[in-house]
């Protein structure tokens, strides 16, 4: 029998439809309790949780998320911040002045904690019967968040999530992935098969909506087309400027 910690994850799915149960209090303390024991970059803990209940706040991070229904349907809204202030702090404590904020290395050091701390969120939550949904679209609008969240210097609001109780007549479906092979590779990176792995996705993809009744969702390479032939964020690197950061190797 498979292992259900195994199970769950080959289940998991981005749940967008919410009763409107509420999220037990109890619950939300177990969620970031163990989401908090994620790893961290040096032990460096350079990820803050915003938690919004309060359902007008949501409803204004639902607006500035580019007007996502699912986020206004949801009971919790967690926005996970990158976040050196914290680090900053404590490198201040220890008489020096910090400076990886200013660097390529120390943006892709907080986006992936936070990355991995999203990741165990909705692991926890789904474990308690939650649903998810991952919101990027926040950075629609960093500049807004930051002032709703009152976010200081060095800190920058990189993604967010839904928590609710999921809609039992609309649970969500299980979405299709590139094929494995094509995914992970042995020994080296495998071109040829990234590309066979893409065309043969990009038609399982339209026929899996197709299988639902979705027929107008678009194919893999469509719907990848859409979002990547554009900048679809304006301001991100300016608001990360605002807040402090830079992009630099020294
Ligand atoms: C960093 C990140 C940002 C995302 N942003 C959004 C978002 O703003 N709105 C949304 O509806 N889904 C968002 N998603 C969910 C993805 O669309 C979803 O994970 C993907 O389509 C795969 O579907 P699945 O999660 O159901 O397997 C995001 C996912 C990630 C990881």
């Amino acid at each position: 029998m498979t292992h259900p910690v195994i199970t769950q994850l080959l289940q998991r799915r981005s749940v967008r439809q919410f009763s409107g149960a509420a999220v037990a209090e109890a619950d939300l303390q177990l969620i970031l309790q163990a989401a908090q024991q994620a790893p961290t970059s040096i032990n460096g803990q350079q990820v803050s949780l915003i938690v919004t209940r309060d359902k007008a706040r949501i409803a204004r991070i639902a607006e500035l998320a580019g007007g996502q229904p699912q986020v206004a349907g949801a009971d919790v809204f967690i926005t996970l911040v990158m976040d050196f202030n914290r680090t900053a702090i404590a490198t201040e404590l220890a008489g020096a002045t910090q400076v990886i904020e200013q660097s390529a290395e120390g943006l892709m050091a907080g986006a992936v904690d936070v990355g991995i701390m999203l990741n165990a969120i909705q692991t926890a939550a789904n474990a308690l019967g939650y649903g998810s949904t991952a919101i990027g679209g926040i950075r629609a609008n960093p500049a807004a968040m930051i002032d709703l969240l009152q976010l200081p210097s060095k800190t920058f609001p990189l993604a967010g999530l839904t928590l609710g109780v999921p809609d039992p007549s609309q649970p969500g479906v299980v979405k299709p992935r590139v094929p494995l092979a094509s995914f992970a590779m042995n020994e080296h990176y495998n071109q040829q098969a990234v590309r066979q792995g893409v065309e043969q996705y990009d038609q399982q993809l339209r026929q899996f909506w197709d299988s639902i009744g979705l027929r107008e969702m678009p194919s893999y390479a469509q719907s990848t087309a859409n979002y990547y032939q554009r900048i679809y964020f304006p301001t991100v690197a300016e608001n990360l400027q605002q807040q402090g950061f830079a992009f630099k190797d020294q």
